[in-house]
């Protein structure tokens, strides 16, 4: 085979397989083709029934099924922390948990802190506020809810203690000093 026959055939078959069903891909075609599973579970207080796509991950499941858009969708690959939630009090990455998987499960993101619209703030959303911890946001619900884990893990100790535990949370507007001090407001 010479180096552009290989070239040409190289180039099919990679076409080939960004076309066929992707482990990130959402397309209609891929999720009409693919299997689906039924999933019940609870969000915020709610119980859901919802049949997805066996790949559908706890993210996509919030944002595009439950219309809960407040977990953000950052790099999609476990590496932001944009996605954190508490599933059964423990915080996981949104975009690397598969939605079928978590049958029975107690899941809470940031609609599911304070009652929307009036009433008292969680008091780690309060001191975010407080601490000014933020600037475009778009981090903010994973921070918050990692924080809560955080807290319940122990590992609020000191500010050295809480930037180790919440390095899985990157900031682009980098408000990591803030972020800390809004951890350590509501923990002490
Ligand atoms: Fe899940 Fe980045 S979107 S870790
Ligand atoms: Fe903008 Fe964190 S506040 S990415």
């Amino acid at each position: 085979m010479s180096r552009r026959t290989f070239i040409a055939a190289s180039t099919v078959t990679g076409a080939a397989v960004v076309a066929g069903p992707s482990l990130l891909g959402t397309g209609r075609a891929a999720a009409a083709e693919a299997p689906g599973s039924r999933v019940s579970l609870t969000v915020n207080g709610t119980r859901h029934t919802v049949t997805v796509d066996n790949r559908t991950s706890l993210l996509d499941l919030l944002r595009e099924h439950l219309g809960l858009t407040g977990t953000k969708k950052g790099c999609d690959a476990g590496a932001c922390g944009a996605c954190t939630v508490l599933v059964d009090g423990r915080r996981v990455n949104g975009c690397l948990t598969l939605a079928v998987r978590l049958e029975g499960a107690e899941v809470t993101t940031i609609e599911g802190l304070a009652p929307a619209g009036n009433g008292p703030l969680h008091p780690l959303q309060q001191a975010f506020v407080d601490q000014d911890a933020f600037q475009c946001g778009y981090c903010t619900p994973g921070q918050i809810m990692s924080g809560i884990g955080c807290a319940r893990e122990g590992h609020t100790g000191s500010p050295e203690e809480i930037r180790e535990w919440m390095s899985g949370n990157i900031c682009r507007c980098g408000c990591y000093v803030k972020i800390v001090r809004a951890i350590q407001q509501a923990g002490s």
